[in-house]
Parts: C-alpha cells; structure tokens; sequence
C-alpha cells in the first residue's frame, strides 16, 4: 500500500528524526522506512497490532534490491490504535538507534551504507502529525 512520501530530504549520520503519528483506529499495522532511493529500504520499522500473523510485535527490516534482509523484533510495543505515538530515531556512524515511548529501543545496523538518506515513506493503517529532523 503507498502511503505518504517525503522526498529530496537529508537524514544524516549525527541527526535524529522524531516521527509523531495516530494508528488509524482499524490499522492492521503500518511502516515507516528510511530510503536511500525510490525502491530500497535502510530501515523498515514496521508496528504489527495483528499483521503477517505477529500480533503487537515492532518488526525491523531493510531491503535491498526487492529483498528482504534479516528481521530484528526488539523493544515494546507502546502503540494503540486511535492513539498518538512518538518515534525517536538516533542516527549515529554504526547504525540507528529507535526510541519508543515506553523507554524501549531497537538497535539496527547500519546495511546500506549511506551516511546519508533522502526519502521517508510512511505505509498502512497510520496518519502522520508531524516530521522533524534535528
Ligand atoms: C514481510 C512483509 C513486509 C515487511 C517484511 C519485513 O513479511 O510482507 O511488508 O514487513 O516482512 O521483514
């Protein structure tokens, strides 16, 4: 499902991308990933409230060209339909660290390789409120 897509942006080892958004009140779940270009993915953090048969599982992923690498499911699950959400993304020389708001992180490498993305996109069940880069 494509959803909203920001482009021409820059994300940049040192920065940190907070993302505010409400699930939708019948979201499955929904992404938001981190793009170097427009077919792959750095990092795919995707909420699952009952997806791909995970129920309330935070899903980490990227992909490289059209396919999928290996899953990392870390940290909480501080995500309610119908309910603000706040999603902290620290990115740092050897990779991303994302802060939820229950205090729990996820830490994904670094695949890519870019210092330096220019894309986010944002898929399923989500609305997003706001988009900062600091
Ligand atoms: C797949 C799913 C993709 C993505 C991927 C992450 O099962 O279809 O949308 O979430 O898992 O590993």
């Amino acid at each position: 499902m494509a959803g909203m897509m920001v482009k021409n942006m820059s994300f940049k080892v040192g920065q940190t991308l907070t993302i505010v958004g409400v699930p939708k009140p019948d979201a499955t779940d929904f992404a938001v990933n981190i793009c170097p270009n427009d077919t792959d993915i750095e990092l795919h953090i995707n909420p699952r409230f009952n997806a791909h048969g995970d129920e309330n599982t935070v899903v980490c992923n990227s992909c490289n060209g059209g396919s999928w690498g290996q899953e990392i499911r870390e940290g909480g699950f501080p995500f309610t339909q119908g309910q603000e959400f706040k999603i902290v993304i620290q990115f740092s020389p050897d990779g991303f660290v994302v802060n939820f708001s229950d205090g729990s992180k996820i830490q994904f490498p670094k695949r890519l390789g870019a210092d330096k993305y220019s894309n986010i996109t944002f898929d399923g069940g989500v609305r997003i409120q706001s988009i900062e880069i600091k």
